[in-house]
């Protein structure tokens, strides 16, 4: 095997030629269109359920520095995510820009790293959409049998216990329709983004102003009640406090590594760099109001929900609809339940839109089977085996595991991703200083080295098994790349360029 070939780079001038053959999207958006599709891609499971859990069990009431903290990573990163996409806007997002600066290795390696990110991510969507929708059958006087109406096991102190359910029935069947409707394609609408954002948001401001009439400040007491760290390094223990039966780190800043999850969904900014009127200016508006947006909404959410209900009584599964329940409000819990589902609706439909773009992206590389990720279904013209595929997985995830194994996992698989599109950032900026960029993210290097230690210290911040099954993920990734990617890449390969597939 020839080394240099790992490291073989798409050209950038070549890119960009491949996509004057695509259709070229209209200039069209700006500022206020960017924050919104930001806003209506992150707001779902990571406030409405993610943070009950947290307070609960690992920050408190400082989870409101938690959401602070995340938020500011997500800025730097977010920056630097944006250079990428304003050089190469292209589907398959990261993956593509990997593959023009850092080579076909590393391309392969963000690549699957996304496919976790945005499968693993939308079981974790999948699992609190069920908990909910059972919230809003209950209002009904429905109810799930308990046989079939959580996750097979649930993960406490360090070790899986059966919970008496066979699967999440509810989290296998909304993933099934959703997988239906993405099959059978769907054109993005502007107003249905635009209603789904108006319902979130409309439901995070209604549980605020509600929420703080029944706030009882000796609840805020005490604050930090598992301090303010929570490092772990693979396992073994560096700073702040512990929880003794599974040894996973406890504090605010592993407050932070949980909740990062409820700013996923970001980067699809920086994907419509392509479609923004002026993306110099208005992409970096639009991620970064759309952050502040969200961290201000988040931090008033958990300073009303602890406020409202102590934290170690808050409600792990629905937390913040629970809570309205916990002060005898059955009709706000309702509104805020119903709200809650919708939301999540749209943020799973736009996970389990992308993996299956970033297969296509590959597919069409040569790294994976075009034959199957690259097909286009001949009536509806979406990669429909990919996007099969790609449901059944979800389902499997949604069905048997608990929501937080699935939480951590996305959060460190994201979090490595970031930390691997700031540091190209900076390898880019050496290598090819020229280059047109439409966006430029400010203060490089300063920028990018912030984002890669505020995103490494939160990997450091998630428990250790998480560091595990990245690994396996990704051995098992470089497995497929080395038997199949390596030998079958158009790159090295050019002869076997099979003729194009329509653009999805
Ligand atoms: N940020 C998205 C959510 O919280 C993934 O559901």
């Amino acid at each position: 095997m020839n080394f240099r070939q790992l490291f073989a780079s798409k050209r950038l001038d070549v890119l960009l030629k491949e996509m004057e053959g695509d259709q070229r999207l209209r200039r069209t958006l700006g500022p206020v269109n960017l924050t919104a599709l930001g806003v209506g891609a992150v707001i779902g499971s990571g406030i409405f359920v993610a943070t009950g859990k947290a307070a609960h069990d690992v920050a408190g009431p400082a989870l409101m520095i938690s959401y602070v903290v995340a938020g500011i990573t997500c800025i730097f990163a977010a920056l630097c995510y944006a250079e990428f996409a304003s050089m190469a806007p292209v589907a398959g997002s990261a993956y593509t820009y990997a593959y023009v600066t850092m080579g076909e290795l590393f391309a392969w390696i963000i690549g699957w790293d996304l496919i976790l990110e945005y499968a693993v991510g939308a079981a974790t969507v999948a699992n609190g959409w069920s908990s909910y929708f059972q919230e809003v059958l209950k209002k009904v006087g429905w109810h799930i049998p308990d046989i079939c109406n959580r996750a097979t096991v649930v993960y406490q102190n360090g070790e899986y216990i059966a919970t008496g359910s066979l699967f999440n029935l509810p989290a296998v069947i909304i993933v099934a329709i959703m997988t239906a409707i993405l099959v059978k394609g769907i054109s993005e609408s502007a107003g249905f983004n635009a209603a789904m954002v108006f319902i979130k948001v409309a439901a995070v401001v209604f549980v605020i102003l509600v929420g703080a009439f029944y706030i009882q400040p000796s609840n805020w007491i005490p604050f930090a009640p598992y301090g303010w760290t929570g490092l772990n390094v693979m396992g073994f223990h560096v700073a702040g406090q512990m929880d003794e039966k599974s040894h996973e780190p406890l504090g605010m800043l592993a407050g932070s590594a949980i909740i990062f999850f409820a700013y996923i969904g970001f980067d699809s900014v920086s994907t419509h760099a392509e479609e923004a009127k002026n993306p110099q200016r208005d992409v970096p508006i639009g991620i970064i109001a759309s952050l502040v947006l969200c961290t201000v909404l988040y931090v008033m959410v958990v300073a009303v929900l602890t406020g409202m209900v102590k934290y170690d009584q808050i409600d792990v599964n629905a937390g913040v609809s629970m809570a309205f329940h916990h002060v005898h409000l059955p009709w706000a819990e309702a509104i805020i339940a119903s709200a809650g589902v919708a939301g999540m609706t749209s943020v799973l439909l736009v996970m389990m839109l992308s993996a299956p773009r970033v297969f296509l992206a590959m597919a069409r590389d040569g790294l994976v089977p075009k034959s199957f990720f690259a097909d286009i279904h001949p009536k509806y013209r979406t990669p429909w085996k990919s996007t099969m595929a790609i449901g059944l997985f979800v389902a499997l995830l949604a069905g048997f595991l608990p929501i937080d194994a699935l939480l951590h996992l996305t959060n460190i698989g994201t979090l490595f991703a970031f930390v691997i599109v700031c540091a190209a950032v900076l390898i880019m900026r050496r290598t090819n200083p020229d280059a047109p960029r439409p966006f430029r993210c400010p203060l490089v290097p300063l920028v990018p080295i912030l984002g890669i230690i505020c995103c490494s210290v939160l990997m450091f911040s998630l428990p250790a098994a998480n560091w595990v099954r990245l690994i396996l993920w990704m051995a098992l990734g470089l497995v497929i790349y080395f038997c199949y990617g390596h030998q079958h890449s158009v790159l090295r390969n050019p002869e076997v360029v099979e003729p194009t597939n329509p653009t999805v």
